[in-house]
């Protein structure tokens, strides 16, 4: 049986910050943010926005009432969550009007649970044939105002529906996995922002990369030469980079450079966008699929959470993707967003709603939202 991603969508704040503005407000050379890090732009979430309201805005991007019927499974992966108990995944059943036949929770392996939820639903929907999974990445990566982090962070949500006969991508069942007890990054349920040693985070990354790939041609007997796109978690552009530079020498000169090309198309949306945690892969994925993917290609994915758990698996773009990407409207959402100065950013950044708060629906403009918090339950809608 086909099994794999049938539809993909992605929701980002519609508000961002220049990265050369921050750069200056901080007094750093523009260019070690565009390119030693190697971001334009950071989306701002709103303080009425988080892991909840991005969610189902995503989701809802996608799913039409025949998707909704068919569902038995959400899975929502998240570093992001807004309770230690209930998951994202409930919040979601009545902004999306989902049926109740669902099997639903919430996964968290940092930037890893996307892609646990994604392998999760391939064994649903191969134990369940004709029924669907909706597997749902959404973060707010948040390090503090001046500190190293700050220019990687960045926020959104990607959507992606798991089916037989999938449209966009087939998934080719073949993976390769790790884990190991890592301190590269953390964040303690008191904190909202993440604690991270970055640079120790980039050695365990590419570490992981080199010893899955290693796994991985052993595994399956295959080498660069079988695919035309690796596909790489990007919390900032420059580390997927230097996942990909370790392959520079070993592989030809021309798969090098084609792969160096497609890698440069799965980045223009996360450069302009920073950091979505467990959804940067995909919207790696996204970016691709809009920028330069062709049907047949084969593509390998490398998914990795700190902590640290990696996997490598592949897929096949399938023949029909550009019937279900509508390539104007994705690249849109990039380009119809506004800058907000680094001042208003700071503000923002602060504003922390307590219980008591009622947020007046004429401020937003945004479908879903965090309208009150009510006895510490936060309370959700959707405007009309
Ligand atoms: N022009 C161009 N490049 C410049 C530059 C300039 N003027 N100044 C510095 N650079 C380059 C550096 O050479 C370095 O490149 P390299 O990584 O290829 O060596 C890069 O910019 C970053 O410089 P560095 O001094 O290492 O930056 P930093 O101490 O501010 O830390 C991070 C950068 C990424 C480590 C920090 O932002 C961080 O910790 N981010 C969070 C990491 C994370 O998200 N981890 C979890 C992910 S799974």
């Amino acid at each position: 049986m086909n099994i794999g991603i049938d539809k993909i969508g992605f929701y980002v704040p519609k508000d961002y910050i220049d990265i050369v503005e921050l750069a200056k407000a901080r007094d750093v050379d523009p260019n070690k943010f565009t390119i030693g890090i190697g971001q334009d732009k950071q989306a701002v979430p709103f303080p009425y926005q988080d892991a909840v309201t991005m969610a189902a805005s995503s989701a809802d991007s996608i799913l039409t009432a025949e998707d909704k019927k068919d569902l038995g499974l959400l899975i929502v992966g998240t570093e992001s969550s807004v309770d230690e108990s209930k998951s994202t995944a409930a919040f979601l059943m009545d902004l999306l009007d989902l049926p109740e036949d669902i099997r639903s929770f919430e996964i968290k392996q940092a930037c890893y649970g996307a892609t646990a939820g994604l392998q999760t639903a391939y064994d649903f929907v191969s134990n369940n044939p004709g029924k669907k999974a909706l597997v749902i990445a959404t973060d707010i990566a948040r390090y503090g105002i001046k500190t190293p982090g700050e220019v990687t962070q960045g926020a959104g949500s990607v959507a992606m529906i798991i089916s037989q006969d999938p449209r966009v991508l087939k998934l080719d069942h073949k993976s390769v996995y790790m884990t190991r007890n890592v301190g590269d990054f953390w964040r303690p349920t008191f904190s909202k922002t993440a604690f991270a040693r970055g640079k120790f985070s980039n050695e365990v990354y590419v570490d992981f990369f080199q010893t899955l790939w290693n796994k991985y041609q052993a595994k399956y007997d295959v080498t660069a030469d079988d695919f035309s796109t690796m596909l790489f978690h990007i919390p900032y552009t420059k580390m997927g980079t230097k996942a990909l530079r370790t392959l520079e020498g070993k592989v030809s000169d021309a798969k090098y450079a084609e792969l160096t090309k497609h890698y440069q198309a799965s980045i223009k949306f996360s450069r302009a966008v920073g950091n979505l945690y467990t959804g940067s892969l995909y919207l790696g994925l996204l970016s691709y699929l809009v920028n330069a993917a062709k049907a047949g290609e084969e593509v390998l994915f490398f998914s990795y959470g700190s902590g640290a758990v990696g996997e490598l698996y592949s897929g096949q773009i399938q023949a029909d993707f550009e019937k279900v990407i509508d390539k104007k409207a994705l690249q849109k959402i990039i380009d119809d967003r506004q800058k907000m100065t680094i001042d208003d950013y700071e503000r923002i950044y602060q504003v922390e709603y307590q219980d008591g708060t009622i947020v007046d629906p004429k401020t937003i403009t945004e479908k879903f939202y965090l309208s009150e918090i009510k006895e510490n339950e936060r309370l959700y809608k959707k405007l009309k």
